[in-house]
């Protein structure tokens, strides 16, 4: 057995610890540790050689081993957390989160172009002193017609293709049928309170139609109803006048023609002058406009003084009573004011359509 030395322990020990401190691995740690520090390592075989010493030399060369025992101890210690902590910072540095990419942005929700224009219409009314209401989609034909002044049989009819729904009341008297208009609305809401009355009325509507670019067996409208003592045609006009300007601009003119519908007498449509090629009323330009159809002339809405018929149905007297009616719809104010080709559009649920709005 080799008897250990002073110099043998003091080079033994900084040869260990100089050959440590190149070691970057935990595997070459353990191989390092078992050659020095295992059953049969160096420094193990050293410290049994201790044995063999006189007792003076053993307490000596012993503390001494013990010293560089334990150096060698702690230089493991320490190294192993050094390649323990470069290991965790590599894996941090390898999947950093790039703060500089571009998030990804939830998908957001936005308003229906028909809400928009609709809540549109509404607003510029409501400024005016009308209030909103709504009403029942699935109607009887008492409101839907009987109480608009179109009897059952009468010609007037045919200006309404009706979708009508299989169900009537006990006494068999009363189809159902999808509102072709939101014109039931204006008896509902007399019947149910006294002039004055200003209201709108905002809604989907039903017809049975075959689709093309102007027509949908679906659609929104907005009714409005005036009633009160004492108002007239101008009110009518001017009311509307006022609409046209809220949402064509500020210096658009308007024109009314004779029209027929039943519930009111005198009837009317209203146009507006082509903000589009400005009313350069029927000169044709270059390749034509696509709006008015070179003829100056946009038609945006029905509308009339409501008809005596209708108010003494509801039990309003027609000698103390008058008002106005219009009706409008708003795909079609849509159409113009975004130049939309197609009411298709509005229905066919294309996010590349819906996102432009
Ligand atoms: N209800 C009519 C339609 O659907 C539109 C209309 C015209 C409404 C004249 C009115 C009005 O209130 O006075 O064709």
């Amino acid at each position: 057995m080799v008897q250990p030395t002073q110099q043998n322990i003091e080079d033994l020990a900084g040869a260990a610890l100089a050959e440590l401190s190149a070691l970057d691995s935990l595997e070459s740690l353990e191989q390092w540790r078992i050659a020095y520090l295992g059953r049969r390592g160096s420094l193990t075989v050293v410290l049994r050689g201790l044995a063999g010493l006189d007792i003076e030399e053993r307490r000596r060369i012993g503390a001494l081993a013990n010293q560089a025992k334990q150096s060698l101890e702690s230089g493991l210690e320490a190294r192993t957390r050094e390649i323990n902590e470069a290991a965790l910072l590599r894996a941090a540095q390898e999947d950093r989160l790039d703060v500089t990419l571009p998030g990804r942005y939830p998908a957001e929700g936005r308003l229906h172009p028909t809400t928009q224009i609709v809540r549109e219409i509404c607003a510029a009314f409501a400024g005016m002193g009308f209030s909103v209401v709504e009403g029942p989609e699935v109607e009887w034909d008492h409101y839907n017609f009987e109480m608009l002044n179109i009897p059952k049989g009468h010609p007037a009819r045919d200006m309404w293709n009706t979708l009508w729904v299989d169900y009537t009341n006990e006494a068999g008297e009363q189809p159902m049928l999808l509102r072709t208009h939101t014109s039931p609305m204006q008896a509902r809401v007399m019947e149910s309170r006294r002039p004055p009355v200003r209201v709108i009325v905002p809604g989907k509507c039903y017809r049975y139609e075959a689709t093309d670019a102007t027509h949908e067996w679906h659609f929104y409208q907005v009714e409005g109803l005036a009633v009160d003592e004492g108002i007239t045609f101008a009110n009518l006009k001017g009311t509307l006048y006022e609409f046209a300007r809220r949402l064509f601009g500020e210096e658009r003119r308007v024109r009314f023609r004779c029209d027929y519908f039943p519930f009111v007498e005198p009837g009317v449509d209203m146009s507006i002058d082509c903000f589009a090629c400005q009313g350069a009323s029927g000169q044709a330009q270059d390749g034509g406009c696509r709006i008015c159809r070179d003829s100056g002339w946009i038609e945006i809405m029905g509308a009339g003084m409501v008809h005596p018929r209708v108010l003494s149905g509801v039990g309003y007297d027609p000698d103390k009573y008058t008002g106005f009616a219009f009706g409008l719809g708003p795909e079609r104010i849509a159409m113009l004011k975004y130049g939309i080709d197609d009411i298709r559009h509005f229905y066919a649920n294309d996010l590349r359509f819906l996102r432009q709005f």
